[in-house]
């Protein structure tokens, strides 16, 4: 009877022995899944971490938009007025003193713009416009009007000597305050913007003094032939 119930308990073990190692492997298993789900959860929680900041990120800035776009609307510029000061008592910095293909200067040999008496723009000006709109306006705000986080370069332009102001934007800027870290970047190698530095300036001069309003001016010069060769060689 022994050998019997000896071989009987070795048959048992046997029999029991697979049983633990698997249920051994599902309890590595369970604590392995069990790891992956608190990294999982972890990583959602960043997740839904980040998409809040991004969302209070978007609600702000959705906020500023409609700030900026009441501003502009009760900024409706006064045309008539505007245009008679830019006729004969404008200031030196602005006031045309001679046209070379299109392109008009100040006495001292600076860019300026011109609007002729029908409210047709030079072609510096309203190429200006589009450059600006497309380089420019996502800091400083449509229409050279500013924004939250950069200057209005309508201003600047009347302000800044052309040479400083074609500087800044060439080399850029950077400003590291206590509560504001607001950068300039430089265009230096960014031919859509070096190579109309004279049309975007002249653009912002003209809505500094408001003789160019808010929006794409309606009527424009044509492009001269001059124009045209340079802005191909510039391009290249
Ligand atoms: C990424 C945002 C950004 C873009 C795009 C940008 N700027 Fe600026 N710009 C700034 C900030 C910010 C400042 C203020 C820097 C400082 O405080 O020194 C500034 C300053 C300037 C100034 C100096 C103004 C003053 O009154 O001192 C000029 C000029 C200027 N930018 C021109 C331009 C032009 C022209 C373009 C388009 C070709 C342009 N910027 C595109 C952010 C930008």
């Amino acid at each position: 009877m022994k050998p019997l119930f000896l071989s009987a308990a070795a048959a048992l073990m046997l029999a029991t022995a697979p049983f633990a190692v698997m249920a051994n492997e599902t309890v590595a298993k369970a604590e392995e899944m069990l790891a992956k789900a608190k990294d999982m959860r972890a990583e959602a929680d960043a997740l839904a971490k980040e998409a809040e900041a991004m969302l209070e990120a978007a609600k702000s800035e959705a906020a500023e938009a409609a700030a900026m776009a009441k501003a502009g609307e009760e900024a409706e510029p006064d045309a008539e007025t505007a245009e008679a000061e830019t006729e004969d008592d404008a200031p030196d910095n602005i006031k045309v003193a001679y046209e070379e293909d299109g392109k008009y200067f100040t006495e001292d040999d600076i860019p300026t713009y011109n609007v002729a008496a029908d409210g047709t723009v030079d072609w510096y000006s309203f190429s200006g416009f589009r450059r600006y709109h497309s380089e420019c306006h996502v800091c400083h705000g449509p229409d050279g009007e500013g924004s939250t986080y950069a200057p209005a370069l309508k201003k600047s332009a009347l302000e800044m000597d052309y040479y400083d102001f074609a500087d800044v934007i060439t080399n850029g800027r950077k400003h590291v305050g206590a509560s504001d870290n607001s950068v300039m970047p430089a265009f230096g190698t960014n031919n859509n913007v070096m190579c109309y530095l004279d049309d975007i300036y002249v653009y912002l001069k003209a809505r500094g003094t408001e003789a160019i309003g808010r929006g794409r001016p309606a009527k424009k010069e044509k492009k001269s032939a001059v124009y045209v060769e340079n802005e191909n060689a510039c391009m290249g």
